[in-house]
């Protein structure tokens, strides 16, 4: 979005929050957004008080901005996210990554729900996201350059950024955690994908599939900040499942699986506190 005036969401964020803003922030996928009741919560302010911010429409995401610590590590969370199929101008997405980044985050760590396209990574699986395949056909970027931010034309060759992934399998590893590490492809959705469409994803090199998190990978990246993706896998895609595709399980799967993504979570934040504090 060409040149959006970010002065009131700041404003509106710095009436509810005082002193430095957290350098790490986290987006929470569906079904993660419990993750709050792991942090300590100093302010909390629903998107609608935040002008700009688009509110969600999905069940599963609260549209909360939490602002405290975890393990220690002063973080903010994004409890509830906007999709691209819910009909926001793919831009306006990048309004709430781009007030982070004015308000001095300088990493992102974005979560969601995938389904697996390997046979191997059942649901529970969590899987260090390496890079993406954006077939969502859109992008926040597209329009005018917003030059405070970033150059017109920027790298993505190390957009999930690899010290960081490395230091997210210690903790893994540490907490006797199974971590994977695969490729991301986005599609627009609503609708789960086809048998057909699976296939060609799984030829393409995508090893999970999924409606969020590039939007925010390329906002994050074209501002500078670097970007840690994780996916919970909660079913196998389409095809390879053997049943029909439902939310439902999607949000029960992330349930399941949520106590295991909060251990893994802690153990990083703490050990990050410790290295940087
Ligand atoms: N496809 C797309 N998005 C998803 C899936 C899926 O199988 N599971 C969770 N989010």
């Amino acid at each position: 979005m060409d040149r959006h005036d970010y002065g009131a969401a700041l404003a509106a964020i710095g009436a509810r929050h005082e002193g430095p803003f957290p350098a790490t922030a986290l987006i929470l996928g569906s079904g993660l957004g419990r993750f709050a009741e792991a942090m300590k919560v100093t302010a909390e302010i629903p998107y609608a008080d935040i002008p700009g911010f688009p509110v969600s429409t999905v069940a599963g995401h609260a549209g909360r901005l939490l602002i405290g610590t975890a393990a220690g590590l002063p973080l903010a969370a994004m409890q509830g996210r906007m999709h691209l199929y819910e009909g926001y101008p793919a831009a306006r997405l990048a309004i709430p990554i781009r007030t982070l980044r004015l308000l001095g985050v300088e990493r992102l760590i974005i979560t969601n729900a995938a389904g697996s396209l390997r046979k191997a990574w059942g649901p529970g699986t969590l899987m260090a996201i390496r890079d993406h395949i954006n077939l969502s056909g859109q992008n926040p970027l597209a329009g005018p350059n917003d030059d405070r931010f970033g150059a017109r034309f920027f790298d993505m060759s190390e957009a999930y950024d690899s010290a960081l992934r490395a230091r997210l399998a210690v903790a893994a590893r540490a907490e006797g955690i199974t971590l994977r590490e695969g490729v991301y492809a986005q599609v627009l959705g609503p609708n789960f994908e086809t048998p057909a469409e699976i296939r060609m994803l799984s030829r393409m090199g995508a090893d999970a599939v999924g409606m969020s998190t590039v939007p925010e990978c390329l906002v994050a990246r074209h501002a500078g900040m670097r970007v840690l993706g994780l996916s919970l896998i909660t079913n196998h895609a389409a095809g390879i499942a053997g049943h029909a595709l439902s939310h439902e399980e999607t949000m029960a799967e992330g349930d399941k699986a949520y106590e295991m993504m909060k251990r893994l979570f802690l153990r990083f934040f703490r050990e990050f506190e410790e290295e940087s504090g």
